[in-house]
């Protein structure tokens, strides 16, 4: 018998929580909300910060095949005939006749709406591009839309970046950004919205070498959830079937989190084969190729493309990192984050809110914060501030007590194993740096 997979916990908990310490807030919340928007808050923006940063690191920074892009929203009309989102980026759509819902067809398991059990609609494709006009005349000529997917900004950046940086196949481009969609069914908080950040390569590969770097990359993505503390036991690959691949690749496999709604697809890695440089080449007359200096051949690259999202994986980290845990008479709630994702590393708790030790604190916190993120803390009792600290998931917390005045030491205490030791404030930031791993 397989084991049963457990979600860490709900998705309201989880949206409570992210509300009430400032990771996520509904948008426009004065005015009622905007369905499917959310706002990051000042815990979330570090949260997603670090998400953003850790997969930089590891493709770009750590990598030497990799190089970085930041492409506009905004791009020429004729890309996305070239990229067939034009035509076919699309999801078939039923309207209830009676309470007026709509589903996407795809997803209904029946003929019927699921909300009333009235009679549905024909399916008919609805386009998911937002559209907008550039200028001041709204007229058929000034359509342009927001980009659905980062990746072609870096498609029609191709021969410039290969110009520019001289690389060699295979090598890649990564660029972090917004995309937007008109989903149908957004939903399940910050899962599926109509806005949203999506951290994308494009790896360029010579034909034939494609499903072994393929392999690879699926390998590599993989990985790096876990090492980043997401439980191995809630992450799982996904092969698509043919009759569910994009229109331009030849295979896909998603990377799926074992989410409150159950297995949802998390980042989803592509063979495109050359599809897009294909297109882009005929659509605008420029030969985006390689020449191949061995064969004395020029051929136009394959391209294998690991597509995150930032705001689906940041979803996934704060999730993954939840804990629950008696607590005397109590539930102590942590955040298990990855001191890398953890938006505070360190809070600096005074034992009193009185000087000269609150001045003492200030003065070592004022040190702690040219290192890294910290807080500084003097409301409450320091069980409390604990446990305030341990439900954001601060790996250290450094308490300054009475005692701190004469001996200039401090307490280092942990939120995983909650053990406590007495470090010389000399040596705190090197201490810290040791643990924290950075
Ligand atoms: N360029 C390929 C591409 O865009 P995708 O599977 O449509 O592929 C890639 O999107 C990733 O972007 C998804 O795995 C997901 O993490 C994120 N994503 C896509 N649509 C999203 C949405 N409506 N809201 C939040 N994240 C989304």
């Amino acid at each position: 018998m397989p084991k049963e997979i457990q979600a860490t916990t709900t998705m309201d908990k989880i949206v409570s929580l992210a509300k009430r310490r400032g990771f996520i807030f509904p948008s426009s919340e004065i005015y009622g909300g905007l369905n499917s928007c959310w706002d990051y808050g000042p815990l979330g923006v570090e949260l997603k910060s670090n998400v953003k940063r850790a997969w930089w690191k590891a493709n770009v920074q750590e990598r030497d095949d990799l190089v970085g892009l930041d492409a506009s929203i905004l791009m020429h009309p004729r890309v996305w005939e070239a990229s067939g989102h034009l035509e076919g980026f699309t999801d078939p759509l039923v309207d209830c006749k009676n309470c007026k819902q709509r589903f996407r067809a795809d997803h209904l398991e029946t003929e019927k709406c699921p909300e009333c059990g009235g009679e549905l609609t024909e399916a008919r494709n609805f386009n998911l591009m937002f559209k907008t006009y550039m200028g001041p005349v709204e007229e058929n000529a000034a359509v342009v839309y927001l980009r659905p997917e980062t990746a072609q900004g870096i498609f029609v950046n191709f021969q410039n970046v290969l110009t520019s940086t001289r690389k060699k196949l295979p090598f890649g481009i990564a660029q972090i950004g917004k995309s937007f969609r008109n989903e149908i069914t957004p939903g399940n908080f910050t899962f599926r919205t109509r806005e949203f950040e999506q951290m994308e390569i494009e790896y360029f590969v010579k034909p034939g070498q494609d499903e072994e770097i393929y392999e690879r990359w699926i390998e590599e993505r993989f990985n790096w959830y876990i090492m980043l503390g997401i439980n191995k036991e809630r992450l799982r690959l996904r092969p698509h079937d043919p009759d569910e691949l994009a229109h331009y690749a030849k295979g896909c496999s998603d990377i799926e989190y074992f989410f409150p709604m159950g297995w949802s697809e998390l980042e989803g890695i592509a063979n495109r084969t050359d599809f897009d440089l294909k297109r882009h080449t005929q659509y605008s007359g420029n030969k985006l190729e390689v020449f191949d200096q061995e064969t004395n051949e020029h051929y136009i690259p394959y391209v294998i493309e690991p597509s995150a999202g930032a705001d689906r994986a940041t979803l996934a980290f704060l999730l993954d990192a939840y804990d629950e845990e008696p607590d005397k008479n109590e539930t102590r709630v942590v955040l298990r984050f990855h001191p890398a994702l953890a938006p505070y590393k360190v809070a600096v708790l005074p034992l009193s809110r009185k000087e000269p030790l609150t001045k003492l604190a200030k003065e070592v916190n004022r040190e702690l914060r040219k290192h890294w993120m910290t807080d500084y803390d003097e409301a409450k009792s320091i069980g409390r501030r604990y446990r305030r600290q341990d439900e954001i998931g601060t790996p250290y917390c450094v308490t300054v007590d009475f005692d701190s005045l004469d001996d200039q030491a401090v307490t280092i205490r942990d939120r995983d194993t909650m053990d406590q030791s007495r470090v010389a404030i000399n040596d705190l930031v090197s201490v810290l740096s040791e643990k924290l791993g950075f």
